[in-house]
């Protein structure tokens, strides 16, 4: 479906709990959140019933976000029911993980009909990672990458969100884990949303950082409608290198998503407070989703002129 600006709206971003097994400093409070009540947060049928009328609406691909996707019971029931709508139009079901639970249940979902997961990995040092996420362990994180490539949840990506004094010392490491394996590392830059709106501007490393740290990346062709990722590679490497900048270059004309929160808000951006509740709408799922294509602002304001505070943080809309 086009929006009110000429773009094409093909890509549901569809978070199914705010809870997670972790507690990213950036991400959730120290003290942790409040589990909803039964009736907060939307059930799984209506998670399906969205899905399907998504797919009617043009939507092609669907990625499961969280908090963490696999904390929520019955998930790998739904992915089976949401791999349905591959007969229907829909082309891609990902979902975006944190990857500690992702060991045990990598085949599952490739058998369900999950096409490929995005692992958010931030330190590849053990004391590091525990520091970040506030006790995880990264050796799970390791054995939940194996088990994906293993279940070929291809192709691969994993999420490194820039985090200046803290993991800019590693971007070659990480950049390196691209030479012998085909996965794309991506950097994301630090946006300041809930959480992380507080924090010293140190923190905030833009992601030109890595060009400087690596000046042997070559560019690769700009893939445009769609993509958040700017992509490179070392030289001869078999994976990828992604840049995500949405402070230091916004993506806002490629465009093409919209977003469902955990207790059923429709978030046409992001980075805005604007949300529709699917209370509104009854039955009437498409109306819904199409109201909220309609809505969908021109561009962000996470800075400069226009800006405004986004209340949630990020485990509440899904990344
Ligand atoms: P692919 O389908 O593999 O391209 O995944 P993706 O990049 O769309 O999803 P993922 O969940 O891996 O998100 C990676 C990062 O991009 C996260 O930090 C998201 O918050 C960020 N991101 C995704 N969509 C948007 C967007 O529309 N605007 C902004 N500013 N950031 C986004
Ligand atoms: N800025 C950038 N990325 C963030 N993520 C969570 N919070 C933020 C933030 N404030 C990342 C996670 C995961 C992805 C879905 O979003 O680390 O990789
Ligand atoms: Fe959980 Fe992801 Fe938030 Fe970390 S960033 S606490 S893994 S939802």
């Amino acid at each position: 479906m086009i929006d009110s600006f000429g773009r094409d709206i093909n890509y549901l971003r569809l978070s199914v709990t705010d809870l997670c097994n972790l507690k990213c400093t950036y991400c959730m409070p120290e003290k942790g959140i409040a589990k909803k009540g039964r009736k907060e947060i939307l059930r799984l049928e209506t998670i399906e019933g969205i899905a399907r009328s998504a797919v009617k609406l043009g939507i092609r691909k669907i990625r499961l976000t969280g908090g963490e996707p696999l904390v929520r019971n019955g998930i790998i029931e739904v992915i089976r029911n949401i791999a349905q709508l591959k007969n229907q139009g829909l082309k891609d079901l990902g979902l975006t993980t944190n990857g500690i639970l992702l060991k045990d249940c990598a085949d599952q979902l490739k058998m369900a009909g999950l096409t490929r997961v995005n692992i958010s990995i931030d330190s590849l040092d053990s004391r590091k990672y525990a520091k970040i996420t506030r006790g995880g362990n990264v050796s799970d994180v390791f054995a939940g990458i194996q088990a994906a490539k293993e279940a070929k949840l291809w192709p691969l990506k994993l999420n490194v969100v820039l985090i200046g004094g803290f993991n800019d010392n590693e971007i070659e490491e990480f950049v390196g884990m691209t030479m012998e394996e085909d996965i794309e590392v991506r950097f994301i830059e630090l946006m300041p949303l809930g959480e992380a709106s507080i924090w010293d501007q140190e923190n905030f490393l833009a992601s030109t950082e890595i060009l400087k740290r690596v000046p042997r990346l070559i560019p690769l062709p700009f893939k445009g409608h769609g993509s958040v990722a700017r992509l490179y590679k070392l030289p001869n490497s078999k994976g990828k290198v992604g840049i995500i900048s949405p402070l230091s270059s916004h993506f806002c004309n490629y465009c093409n998503r919209i977003r469902i929160t955990p207790d059923g808000k429709l978030k046409p951006c992001l980075h805005s407070n604007v949300e529709l509740d699917i209370q509104n709408y009854g039955e009437n799922l498409e109306q819904f989703l199409y109201d909220g294509i309609k809505a969908k602002p021109f561009r962000h304001c996470i800075q400069g002129d226009g800006y405004v505070p986004i209340l949630r943080n990020m485990n509440e809309i899904g990344g």
